[in-house]
C-alpha cells in the first residue's frame, strides 16, 4: 500500500512537471507584443493555430529557435504537412515571430 502511494505521488509530481515546462514555454501574447503589421488578434488566433496545427509530428519549436527568414522557409515548408490556408501560415508566423525575446 505504501509503494503504490508513494508511486502515484511520484506520477502526480511528473505530470505537473510536464504541464509547468510545456507552459512556460510558449509566450501568451499580450498588447506588449503587437507591432506595425500584427494585431493581438492575430497573434492569439496564431498561437491557438500553431498548438494545434504544428505538433502532430513533432513537438512544438519556441519562436526563439529561428529568426525571421528561417521562419519563412519553415513554414513554407510545413504548411502543406500541416494542411493550413495562407492566412492561417500567417498568422502562425505573426505569433513566431513577435516573441519578447526576439533580437532579429
Ligand atoms: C505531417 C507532419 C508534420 C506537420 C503537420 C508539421 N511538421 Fe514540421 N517537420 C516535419 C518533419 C518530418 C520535419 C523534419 C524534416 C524536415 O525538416 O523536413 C519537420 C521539421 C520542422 C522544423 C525544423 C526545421 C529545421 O530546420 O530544423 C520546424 C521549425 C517545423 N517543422 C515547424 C513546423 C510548423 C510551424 C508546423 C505547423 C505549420 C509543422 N512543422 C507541422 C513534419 C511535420
Amino acid at each position: 500500500m505504501k509503494s503504490t502511494k508513494s508511486l502515484l505521488r511520484i506520477s502526480a509530481a511528473l505530470v505537473l512537471l510536464t504541464f509547468a515546462s510545456c507552459s512556460k514555454k510558449l509566450y501568451e501574447p499580450t498588447a506588449a507584443n503587437v507591432s506595425g503589421d500584427a494585431t493581438l488578434e492575430q497573434l492569439t488566433e496564431g498561437k491557438s493555430l500553431y498548438t494545434k496545427s504544428c505538433n502532430r509530428c513533432h513537438s512544438l519549436y519556441m519562436p526563439k529557435d529561428f529568426t525571421r527568414e528561417q521562419w519563412t522557409k519553415n513554414l513554407n515548408r510545413m504548411a502543406p504537412k500541416a494542411k493550413i490556408t495562407e492566412e492561417q501560415k500567417a498568422a502562425i508566423y505573426s505569433y513566431l515571430t513577435h516573441n519578447p525575446k526576439r533580437k532579429k
